[in-house]
């Protein structure tokens, strides 16, 4: 009995150890508690594959199979503000597919559209997600690919659990959040490498077998169909289009100044020291010349 009890608490020792190791600091401010959520009507509509999404209670799932996969926007368009969803993605096998959340108005400005990305590109079976962030700037998205990519592992399973990401996107600054912790923070280094026109937000699940797992080298495979994406939690706390020149975006920290706390920076720097997997900036590949900001 004594050896069941201290072997118990052995194994809470180690699990509890790994799970402190697991997570970064606190960041010390929770931007998503002071946006509001909405239902998926009130602030979104199915944009393709109807048949592929479905509405229970507050959750949007929507998925990929053979035939489809599905997408949905946001009914207004922004030109500043928080954007979030919780999410919860498909465990096992899902190579080739992304689930995504992004801003973008390639429908307005088709061939030199600004676009803000969370990708999460899904892994053969056993291997995590690559969380990839990603900003395009006029068109560098569309004919001469220009993108601005920082890719991540996550500090924990997405599958398992609803986390919530989130865009925060202001005149100065973007900032990518995965559960209130910042990720990345993209400045606005000049006019030309930041994006200054009206984007709407979207969700998606689509086959990207060319490209998303390690260059296109695994595939969707539709043996392991649906491939399902879940959403809730939706949050829409911005400047639309038309707002008065008066509306300012939520804030990143609590100073309310913009900028970032010392406590949300070092947060940022642990994830980033801890998780970060891939830098545009320091891809030896890339013409530096493209991306005066690195
Ligand atoms: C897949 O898993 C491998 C092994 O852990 C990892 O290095 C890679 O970044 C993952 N790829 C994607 C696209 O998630």
């Amino acid at each position: 009995m004594a050896a069941i009890v201290v072997y118990l608490l052995l194994i809470l020792m180690i699990s509890s150890n790994t799970g402190a190791q697991g997570g970064p600091p606190s960041p010390g401010y929770n931007p998503s508690s002071r946006v509001s959520s909405l239902g998926f009507n009130q602030g979104f509509k199915n944009l393709w594959g109807p048949q592929h999404q479905r509405l229970d209670q507050d959750t949007l799932t929507i998925w990929l199979d053979q035939s489809s996969g599905s997408g949905f926007k946001s009914l207004q368009s922004y030109r500043s503000g928080y954007f979030g969803a919780a999410m919860k993605l498909q465990p096992g096998y899902t190579a080739g597919v992304i689930t995504s959340l992004y801003l973008s108005n390639n429908q307005d400005h088709p061939g030199n559209h600004d676009e803000i990305d969370f990708e999460f590109l899904g892994n053969t079976t056993g291997k995590p997600y690559t969380l990839q962030t990603n900003v395009y700037i006029r068109g560098s998205g569309d004919g001469n690919i220009i993108g601005r990519e920082l890719r991540f592992h996550l500090w924990f399973d997405p599958t398992q659990d609803f986390h919530n990401y989130a865009i925060l996107w202001t005149p100065s600054e973007i900032i990518f959040l995965a559960d209130d912790v910042p990720i990345r923070r993209y400045p606005r280094k000049s006019d030309a490498t930041f994006p200054l026109r009206p984007m709407y937000l979207y969700g998606s699940i689509w086959d990207a077998s060319s490209w998303a797992t390690e260059d296109g080298k695994y595939k969707a495979d539709y043996q392991y169909q649906p491939f399902v994406g879940r959403y809730k939690n939706f949050k829409l706390g911005g400047c639309t289009a038309d707002a008065p020149a008066s509306c300012t975006p939520p804030s990143a920290s609590p100073s309310g100044s913009g900028g970032l706390s010392q406590q949300q920076i070092a947060a940022m720097q642990w994830v980033q020291r801890n998780y970060l997997v891939y830098n545009y900036c320091s891809d030896p590949k890339r013409d530096h010349t493209l991306v005066p900001e690195c």
